[in-house]
């Protein structure tokens, strides 16, 4: 009956009947693919929205959907309480224990209920521990905490970091970034900043527009610096000092610096890197569930978080190819105050770039407010999909129907006073979905969320959940190679002498200093290669070019250069200098580095070492025939593959929806007739109403098809119809030929919902990105595509500190 699963079709409830207060049995099943033009959940407290909100999260975690969960009330840390034995002992940690006393229980005996009511809860979802499991296992799930070590921190610092060349040469999506950081850091420092006005701004994003452009980052302390003496002097055709004097400058500084130096702060720069690929995914690129913990923050550093969290997102989204499949799911489960209608909070704009510009790269929004008077009403206009709860007064009432009207509900004329009834008879975990993507709204009632809901975590309880699931704290990359010899350090105690003095054919170059000191420097040489390599490869679809540039010692001795001791040395060669200070020392250099004929040697060497142990290396998938791009790591690789499966079964979904809704289609036409022909005899044999079983595949197809075309409850219809035929059949000979036909019909269309059933099977094998095999392919540079710049003689400076140890200078 699961086989929805297959489909990116998420399990959410069942349709409900409000005229008769009743739920039905078919699956509602929301089509992923739809999520790509957002959602909203409206509903007054208590009315189930987080409980949706979860179930949502849960689907999307089963299809293999990454989700960063904004979480400003702390109920969300209940997607780590999942489990699959469903035991007593598994509860008890969790259960509130206030619940406990006021029923006069032990808390044992209370999380034994509470373990039993998940489980009866589930059964009557036809959900069950196995769903659990799947759940769990589909997805890594934890919980982070700017500003806090309850769950894991995140390191806002980083955000201050240059953003990628390409983002930098994308005009719109690089100012975009500048004012989202900039504005992030004034809210922190409590500046309502208008980025029209405000000199704070204007001269931060200044600032922060100089360095990047660059490629250099910053950090706070560099920032505080740069306020004090900005590396600009004019803004516009204006002077700095006339705009925004130094006096008041260093007001600003003192702030950030206050802010830097206070205690609380410290926390802000530990952790992990606030980064979207690793909220989305872990290293190995399995997708992640990352629950954004921000109860515990105060209302500015919130908006800052959030503000900074919503930047780095549109700057990811905007690096990801194109899609019309799901990729991930952002959600926040309280927006009140983030995009009001008529104040303009720094979240406001981003929050609406996203909703504009998410879609194309298949980043689904689902928010969440408790109050339709929160939502900005270009925000509303530019949503998909409404869950529309319980609402406590008529004027949220009316505020969502003048939104619904605006949005175009359904195909048909807009009945308001029908849809004010029946939004008047919506009650707890009971939503109206109204989806520009079908025809018409449905109520549904909201299945049983597969984590146990006990409400808000304490720090506490995230701390002991976080510390449970260690392995899902991201290790930091390790720190960049020293693009210096590393001989050099070693031998720093050996005697230095006067530059030596070389054959003239040998090319030399010095590194410019760049850390500044006291104490004189000392030159150590390695022979550098630069070159440049054209990979092509017309089987694999390449063509990149490569810079390679390696350095390595020469030694005495039979082999005095070997490359591949070489290692790679991240030089600017733009930078580099012909002539070192005057006063210099230099190290001691191996016998055959003196000679011009050697060099020529080592070039031809470095050639043939780069075309073979510097191949461009690539993941191949056979299922998916699909080839890594240069540079692209197998987690990334594996990342894509998973989208492209994606679409792929998109794509066969449709299709196998289009065929199935023609055939069904045009059996429900016949079987209409059947019906009302069977009823007719039925009514004349005054028969009792008989309840009936609904055919597997009938439920399957309808549940699937939904309410696209062929609606559910027809399909329910036809599968009693039938069963009455039958019903008949035994009873009446006089119906006999209605019957017949009735029962042919059931069994194509039967026979139509297994066959339905099988595509759907076949589907399946095909989707899973994350176990697949890989092999790698080699893809080797011709001679002809190599083009060595130079191996030359690059000597490095040193200087040895007050401790007695020697360092780059
Ligand atoms: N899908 C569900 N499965 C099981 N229990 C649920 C589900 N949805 C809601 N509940 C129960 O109903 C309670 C209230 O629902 P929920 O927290 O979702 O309301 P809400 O609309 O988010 O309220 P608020 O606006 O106060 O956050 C939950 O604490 C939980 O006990
Ligand atoms: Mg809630």
């Amino acid at each position: 009956m699961q086989d929805y699963e297959k489909l990116g079709a998420f399990y959410l409830g069942r349709e409900h009947d409000l005229a008769s207060g009743t739920t039905g049995t078919a699956p509602l099943l929301y089509d992923a693919k739809d999520l790509t033009t957002h959602a909203v959940i409206i509903g007054m407290t208590g009315s189930g929205k987080t409980g949706l909100g979860v179930g949502l999260i849960e689907e999307a975690a089963i299809d293999g959907v990454p989700v960063i969960a904004i979480d400003p009330k702390g109920d969300l840390g209940n997607l780590l309480l999942t489990f699959p034995d469903l035991a007593a002992a598994d509860f008890e940690p969790w259960v509130d224990p206030a619940a406990a006393s006021t029923r006069g229980k032990t808390i044992a005996a209370h999380a034994s209920a509470q373990a039993e009511l998940w489980r009866k809860g589930l059964a009557s979802w036809n959900q069950d521990g196995a769903r659990i499991l799947r759940l769990k296992e589909a997805a890594e799930f934890g919980i982070f905490t700017p500003g806090s070590t309850a769950g894991i921190p995140i390191s806002v610092l980083s955000s201050f970091d240059a953003p990628s060349a390409a983002l930098r040469d994308d005009a719109e999506a690089f100012a975009e970034r500048i004012q989202a950081t900039a504005i992030s850091i004034l809210t922190l420092l409590g500046i309502d900043a208008d980025p029209l006005s405000s000199r704070e701004y204007i001269l931060i994003s200044n600032i922060l527009q100089h360095s990047w452009q660059a490629g250099r980052s910053l950090d706070l302390a560099g920032l505080i610096g740069a306020i004090q003496s900005p590396p600009i002097q004019r803004i516009g055709v204006m002077d700095l000092e006339a705009m925004f004097p130094a006096q008041d400058r260093f007001a600003l500084a003192m702030q950030l610096n206050n802010l830097l130096a206070s205690p609380g702060f410290a926390t802000w720069m530990q952790g992990q890197a606030l980064s979207a690929r690793s909220l989305f995914y872990t290293d190995e690129g399995r997708p992640r569930v990352s629950v954004l913990s921000i109860a515990h923050l105060t209302d500015a550093e919130r908006m800052f978080f959030v503000t900074l969290l919503l930047g780095e997102i549109i700057a990811w989204i905007r690096a990801q190819p194109g899609t019309s499949s799901l990729r991930a799911v952002l959600y926040m489960d309280e927006l009140f105050g983030y995009m009001p209608p008529t104040a303009n909070p720094p979240s406001k704009t981003l929050f609406l770039t996203l909703l504009k510009q998410a879609r194309a790269y298949g980043l689904g929004l689902v928010l969440s407010t408790q109050n339709p008077v929160d939502l900005d009403y270009k925000g509303l206009s530019n949503t998909g999909t409404w869950f529309i709860g319980r609402l406590q007064t008529e004027r949220d009432k009316n505020r969502v129907l003048d939104g619904l009207e605006g949005a175009g509900a359904g195909g048909g004329p807009f009945d308001r006073g029908a849809m004010a009834q029946t939004l008047a008879g919506l009650g707890k975990r009971v939503f109206l979905l109204h989806n520009v993507h079908e025809t018409e709204p449905v109520v549904f009632h909201t299945r049983w969320a597969l984590s146990y809901l006990p409400g808000p975590l304490t720090r506490e309880q995230i701390r002991r959940l976080t510390r449970a699931s260690a392995s899902a704290v991201p290790v930091e990359p390790p720190p960049a190679a020293d693009p210096t010899p590393r001989a050099a350090v070693d031998q720093a105690a050996t005697t230095t002498t006067a530059r030596p003095v070389l054959d003239p054919g040998i090319r030399q170059y010095f590194l410019p200093v760049t850390t500044p000191g006291d104490g004189p420097l000392t030159y150590y040489a390695q022979v550098v290669g630069a070159a440049e390599v054209f990979f092509v490869s017309r089987t694999h679809d390449i063509d990149v070019q490569r810079a390679f540039v390696f350095g390595a010692e020469p030694v005495d001795g039979p082999v005095a250069l070997d490359w591949d001791w070489a290692e790679p040395i991240a030089i600017d060669i733009a930078a580099l200098e012909d002539q070192p200070p005057a006063d210099a020392a230099f190290g001691p250099l191996a016998a055959p580095a003196r000679r011009a004929p050697a060099y020529r040697g080592w070039a031809r060497d470095y050639k043939t070492w780069l075309r073979t142990a510097q191949a461009l290396t690539l993941y191949r998938s056979k299922t998916f025939k699909q080839v890594s791009a240069p540079g692209e790591s197998e987690a990334d690789f594996r990342i894509r593959l998973q989208q492209f499966a994606r679409e792929r079964r998109d794509l066969e979904v449709g299709k196998l929806r289009a065929r199935y809704e023609k055939s069904a289609g045009r059996l429900r036409e016949r079987l209409r007739a059947a019906e009302r022909d069977v009823e007719e005899q039925k009514a004349q044999a005054n028969q009792k109403k008989i309840e009936s079983a609904l055919s597997i595949g009938g439920a399957l197809l309808g549940a699937f098809l939904g309410r696209k075309r062929l609606s559910s409850s027809t399909v329910s219809r036809v599968g009693t119809a039938a069963r009455r035929a039958g019903y008949a059949a035994r009873e009446m000979r006089d119906v006999r030929e209605a019957q017949v036909e009735a029962a042919e019909l059931q069994a194509r269309l039967d026979a139509e919902g297994e066959a339905f059933a099988a595509d759907v099977a076949r589907l399946e094998g095909e989707i899973d990105a994350q176990a697949e095999a890989l092999d790698t392919v080699q893809v080797r540079a011709r001679s002809s595509d190599i083009d060595i710049r130079f191996v030359a003689l690059l000597w490095s400076p040193y200087r040895r500190a007050a401790d007695g140890r020697t360092r780059p200078a």
